[in-house]
């Protein structure tokens, strides 16, 4: 009897039918090939490769200084790392604000340049046309709602999006105008539960939460602060589910004092 080794990919059908059947998502950033492999290996659904990387990866105040090189740069490594889940892509900032022709040939890079399959880019009814114009050339979009890094020099503050009417009713109307424009899935970032699962349950496509209770389809963190990489951002809505911060600190310090000492290398760790 041979054993089919065939791996089946998650893809943007793969999440619907996960919504139709009320299965949960799980989302994760990785921005390296070894993390994505472990993440893969692991069994998460769809693996962001978020512009995050502008604070986690190169240390930057906001996710704007991010560049598309370096946003290619980070995705061809992690989708070498992916056999089965779903990898999408931030467009970063500036990359398709211009106009949708500058959109699409942001989208045409990373797609051609990394093999990834979908992008993601934030906002509703303001770059409606770039989104229209990315999947009519036949590329998956994923929306990003509420809480949008890359304006947070708009917002001011990085505190919780939509708690008032106005902004609520706007953004169930952008949720409304990225589903009919043809987006696969949306992330609701950083706004009230109760109006998460309003939007989760009025539309067909699966919503992904961060920061935004658990009615959404599926959950998304930032792997530096789940994983406890990063020390100094405790948000509320973060389980940290490692203490990585701590195990490396611990883990190097015993290596500097082997090293110092003379204990590593020992006899069986040399030739
Ligand atoms: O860039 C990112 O990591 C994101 C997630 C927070 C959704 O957009």
């Amino acid at each position: 009897m041979s054993i089919n080794k065939e791996i089946r990919r998650v893809t943007t059908h793969t999440l619907q039918r996960m919504k139709s059947n009320g299965e949960k998502i799980a989302m994760l950033t990785a921005y390296d090939y070894s993390f994505a492999k472990t993440f893969d290996a692991a069994g998460i659904d769809i693996i962001l490769v978020g512009d995050s990387a502008s604070n986690v990866m190169a240390g930057h105040e906001t996710t704007l200084p991010v560049t598309l090189d370096q946003m290619i740069y980070h995705a061809s490594s992690v989708v070498r790392g992916a056999k089965r889940c779903l990898v999408v892509v931030d467009l970063p900032f500036g990359a398709y604000q211009g106009n949708s022709k500058e959109a699409l040939s942001s989208t045409i890079r990373i797609m051609k340049e990394t093999g990834a399959h979908a992008v993601k880019l934030e906002g509703g009814e303001e770059v409606i046309e770039s989104v229209k114009r990315i999947i009519s050339a036949g590329v998956p979009v994923m929306g990003h709602l509420g809480l949008t890094p890359q304006s947070i020099y708009k917002f001011g503050t990085y505190s919780v999006r939509a708690k008032e009417e106005a902004e609520a009713e706007k953004l169930q109307r952008d949720a409304r105008l990225l589903e009919e424009a043809g987006c696969f899935s949306i992330v609701l970032e950083k706004i009230p539960a109760l109006l998460a699962g309003k939007v989760s349950d009025s539309l067909q496509i699966p919503t992904i939460g961060i920061g935004a209770g658990s009615h959404c389809d599926g959950q998304v963190l930032v792997m530096h602060d789940m994983l406890g990489i990063t020390t100094e951002f405790k948000p509320r809505f973060l389980r940290q589910y490692l203490n990585l911060s701590e195990s490396i600190t611990n883990a190097v310090q015993q290596y500097i004092k082997d090293v110092r000492s003379g204990d590593f290398p020992d006899e069986n760790e040399q030739y």
